[in-house]
């Protein structure tokens, strides 16, 4: 459980300073006041990356050099200060050279308006979720995922130098690292999604008798991949980037037989959503059996009033919930902060 929370310059907060001492967390305060700010400084010190953009500067109150955020739960202290010269980040004040070593210490699934571009966005914004989620679970996949990165990137500057009638013995080794990570990756994500798939069946009728499924689409699969590398480098030439790979995956959600993006509702939507990250916290739970803190921001709007009862009723009561919404919720069990609004 987290037990306390400090920000400095960590977006509108100069400084703030929060004890949680339920193991449930109302954060209300009116709009700008901070409440996603929490969330999101929670999220980044297990993740190390802001669930609302990828420009990290965003995050330090304008026109200071850094921000920090210190957490405490009952086990560890963690501690990520974040400037223009990079992220330092220590647990226990045992500093983590190998940022890959601090993420996932901290167990964290948050619920966010921005994840509804699970079933509205891009394929990128799916393929992050699988990424950030699955390099938690297993270091293999992570390791697979930067090996990936970095050949990509070097076979893809290769190809903008090389010309169709030069000497392919470079790009064939290149070619070969990145089937190895690729085909791993692949593999690795049938397997994510089998097993959201399995939680996912179990939640998503406590709310509703619709049928849902996670449906991976890879751009190719692993033999395709590896045809691919070996007799399309002409293509991937001309083009001057690598055209197919698990870099162009994606996935959909399956609502009755359609495709949620076009098929399900708005409120529908975001009650697949939730479900998505109750399934996820399912699933590490099982994987880790730690504790998971929940971070629902905003979770409740455009939900009709029977799901918001139903939702607040399943909601799992072994782990800590910190939410925040317009709309009162109220009981013993919550402690409620109160933000106010910085000038
Ligand atoms: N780097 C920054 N420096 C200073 N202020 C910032 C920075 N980034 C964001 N803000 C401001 O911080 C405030 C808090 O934003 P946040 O999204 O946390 O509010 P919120 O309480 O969740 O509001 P809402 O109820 O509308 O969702 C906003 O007014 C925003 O403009
Ligand atoms: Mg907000």
């Amino acid at each position: 459980m987290i037990k306390k929370l400090v920000l400095k310059n960590f977006r509108n907060h100069e400084f703030i300073e929060l004890k949680f001492e339920k193991p449930f967390v109302y954060i209300h305060g009116i709009n700008g006041s901070g409440k996603t700010s929490v969330l999101e400084s929670i999220y980044f010190c297990a993740t190390t990356k802001s669930h609302r953009t990828a420009d990290e500067k965003e995050l330090i109150l304008r026109n200071e050099p850094f921000m920090q955020i210190k957490l405490t739960t009952d086990e560890d202290r963690y501690d990520i200060v974040l400037s223009k010269n990079g992220k330092r980040a220590s647990i226990n004040g045992v500093e983590k050279r190998k940022i890959s070593d601090f993420i996932g210490h901290l167990r964290v699934v948050m619920f966010a308006p921005e994840d509804l571009d699970l079933i509205k966005g891009s394929p990128s914004n799916r393929r992050q979720f699988l990424d950030l989620e699955w390099m938690q679970l297993n270091k293999n996949y992570l390791k697979n995922l930067n090996t990936y990165k970095n050949v990509l990137k070097q076979r893809n500057s290769l190809l903008k130098k090389i010309g169709v009638d030069d000497d392919y013995t470079f790009l064939n080794i290149l070619g070969e690292q990145l089937f190895e990570a690729g085909s791993e990756i692949i593999k690795e994500r049938i397997l994510f999604i089998e097993e959201l798939n399995r939680y996912l069946e179990e939640i998503y009728p406590l709310f509703s008798n619709h049928k849902v499924k996670i449906i991976y689409e890879p751009d190719v699969n692993e033999k395709g991949f590896k045809n691919y590398l070996q007799k399309q480098q002409k293509q991937d030439i001309l083009y001057q980037t690598t055209l197919s790979g698990p870099h162009r995956d994606d996935f959909y959600i399956d609502f009755n037989g359609f495709d949620a993006k076009s098929y399900a509702s708005q409120g529908e939507q975001r009650l697949i959503v939730v479900a998505l990250k109750l399934a996820l916290l399912k699933l590490i739970e099982k994987k880790t059996s730690k504790q998971v803190v929940l971070l629902l921001d905003d979770v409740l709007s455009e939900l009709d009033l029977e799901k918001q009862e139903l939702f607040l009723k399943h909601l799992p009561k072994e782990h800590q919930i910190l939410m925040n919404s317009a709309l009162p919720v109220q009981g013993d069990h919550i402690q409620m902060i109160h933000l106010k609004k910085e000038i």
